[in-house]
Parts: structure tokens; sequence; C-alpha cells
């Protein structure tokens, strides 16, 4: 649920912005940790909490499209249509970029990303600030990425005093990701807008991502990791698998999504939403939980292959590779 936030701490986190310091803030999609995106040291501060290689650029969060001409150049009309239909909203869009954009946000590439996120407590922000703000979502590279403010404390402590505290984020997970420097737009994140809701609203297919797509390190097999091993499975291989890993002394826990129900004494279970939009909101949430139950595996049920759970597949799949190592946006 959505909180509003006192216009004196807007001001406050838009004041904080200005200085060079950095402010944690909701989005619908995920929280993210802001910078001033024109201000190269204030944006080094980021991947310095977030422990993220410099090479991995940042979205540079703006209040309206209108803005646009700020940060990118040559926007191609596809560009155009996809920002009138989904901005506000879950979508980065990935353009040619302005000169004036640090190579601190871009990592140095010739591209930059863009969004304008809908969440009022965002579009408060970027309105009291004025300008761009960069923000990777706001956990340390490689883990679950935070959806409500209290797991933003949970990743950075007090080394970020500035936390505007929205309520638990609406979608969930991160947004989609759309290449628009080519010819034909390509697909680089999966997110809550389908590849299907763009396609329709370009009246044109979009391209499969190939060795010239850029660099997305959401993209990297390992990636959203919580620390205990995570292991995809079909449901009724759960309570079989928790069976044997009990009597190796092991602790187990659950998330299922269907009806089924844990048959194995000690097993740490959580049900969760059956239909994807819930299932989204409550994703990282739970892999937090799980992580926090102490336990050796968390087993998790296989989301259904439709095009709506493309995307939450795509991070169960990234915590699949990454979870229980140290390394793994
Ligand atoms: O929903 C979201 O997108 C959240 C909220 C906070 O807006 N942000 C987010 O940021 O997920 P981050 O940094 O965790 O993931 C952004 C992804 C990274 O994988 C990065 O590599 C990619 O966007 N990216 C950024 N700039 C890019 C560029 N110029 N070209 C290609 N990919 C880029
Ligand atoms: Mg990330």
């Amino acid at each position: 649920m959505t909180h509003s936030v006192p216009a004196t701490d807007i001001a406050h986190a838009a004041a904080q912005l200005k200085a060079g310091e950095l402010v944690a803030f909701p989005t619908e999609t995920v929280y993210g940790l802001g910078a001033d995106a024109s201000n190269a040291d204030a944006v080094r501060k980021v991947f310095a909490a977030k422990g993220r290689p410099a090479n991995h650029p940042l979205i540079v969060h703006i209040g309206d499209a209108v803005q646009l001409a700020d940060w990118a150049r040559g926007i191609s009309p596809a560009a155009h249509t996809l920002a009138q239909k989904f901005w506000p909203g879950p979508l980065t869009l990935v353009l040619k970029r302005n000169p004036r954009v640090p190579d601190a946000v871009t990592g140095g590439q010739d591209t930059v990303a863009l969004r304008v996120p809908s969440h009022p407590v965002a579009q408060a922000l970027l309105r009291k600030f004025g300008g761009g703000v960069a923000a990777p979502s706001a956990n340390r590279f490689g883990r679950v990425s935070a959806t409500t403010a209290a797991h933003v404390h949970e990743e950075f402590g007090d080394s970020v005093a500035c936390v505007l505290d929205g309520g638990a984020a609406d979608v969930g997970i991160e947004s989609t990701i759309v290449d628009c420097t080519r010819d034909t737009p390509v697909l680089l994140r999966p997110g809550w807008i389908t590849p299907q809701q763009i396609e329709a609203a370009l009246g044109a297919p979009l391209a499969a991502p190939d060795a010239r797509a850029p660099r997305v390190s959401g993209t990297l097999d390992k990636h959203y990791a919580p620390q205990t091993p995570l292991m995809l499975m079909e449901g009724d291989l759960i309570n079989e698998l928790a069976h044997s890993l009990n009597r190796q002394g092991k602790r187990v826990a659950a998330l299922a999504r269907t009806s089924l129900r844990p048959l194995v004494d000690g097993l740490v279970w959580l049900a969760a939403p059956a239909d994807a939009a819930g299932y989204a909101h409550d994703l990282y949430a739970n892999l937090r939980k799980l992580d926090h139950a102490g336990c050796d595996a968390i087993l998790v049920e296989q989301p259904p292959d439709d095009a709506q759970w493309v995307a939450i597949r795509d991070r169960l799949n990234r915590a699949a590779a990454g979870s229980g190592e140290a390394e793994g946006s």
C-alpha cells in the first residue's frame, strides 16, 4: 500500500540531492537509491554504497517525458510512442545520451537509460528536485531488491541517512527495459509491462537481444539472490525433496504458489499469491523472509509459463543461479 510522505520530508530529500547526498525513495517497481544525475561525485557515492562495479550504468529518473531532451538525443518515433503510452510507469527506455550526461551515470557508454516513475512519492521528489535522479535498485550489488523502506535500512543501515517511506512498492519487480537506439527496439530486461504490450503499442515486433545489445547488469546470470541456496522445481517435488533434506539434518524453507500444503515437519512454508500481480508484489519480501529463516535451502515452486509470469521466472532463475554465493544490481 502506498503511503504519502509529508511535503517537508520531500523538501528535505530534494535539498539532500542538491547537496550531493544520497536519497532512497519508493517507486512503483522497487525502491531506488538516488543521486543528482548531473553530479558525478554524488553518482559515485551510489556505486560505493551498493558495491556496484562502475561499468554498470544507472537509470536516470525524470518527472516528465518533456525532460527527455535534457538527457537523450536522436529520440526515435518508437521511443516517443512508448514514452507516451507507458509513462509514468514501469518502463525504462535506453536512448542515445545527451553529451551533458556524466560518464559516471552511463558507465562511459554512449547511451542512457531513462524512466518516469509513477509512484506519487517519486513524482513529488522529482518535481521538487527538478533535475534527473540517477538511481539503481536500493540493494547491495547482486542481492534481492528492496520493496519497502525497512528493506532499504536492512541493506544499508545508517550509511544512507535519507530514506523516504512510501509503503510497499506496487509492482514489486524492476521495470521492463527496452533499447530504442537501434532500428528495431530490443527488450533488454523483462518486467511487468510485457513484450506483447510493447509490440501492441509499437504495432511491430521487438527484436531479440544479440551480441551488440548493451550490457544490462540485471541480466547477469547471478542476480536478485538470497544468501541461502535457492532451487526452482515443480510443486509436487517440494515435499519429497524437503523430506530427504530433512533426513540429512537440513532445515528447509519453501515458497509455494498453488494449493500445496507442507507435509514435512519443521518445513518453513510461505504460500505465495496464485496471481502474477500478487506474486510479483510479494516476491522480494518473501525471498527476504525465507532467507532470514536460517535454513539450508529454499525450494521454490516453478511459476507458470504464461506471458505475465515471464519477468517473475526471469528473477527466480537468476536468484537460483546466484544464491548462496557472495557475488552477484
Ligand atoms: O524498476 C527499476 O528499473 C528500478 C527502479 C529504482 O527504477 N531500478 C533498477 O535499477 O532496477 P538497476 O540499476 O538495479 O537496474 C538497471 C538496469 C541495470 O541492469 C543496468 O545495467 C541497465 O539498467 N542500464 C542502465 N543504463 C543502461 C544503458 N545505458 N544501456 C543499457 N542498460 C542500461
Ligand atoms: Mg538492481
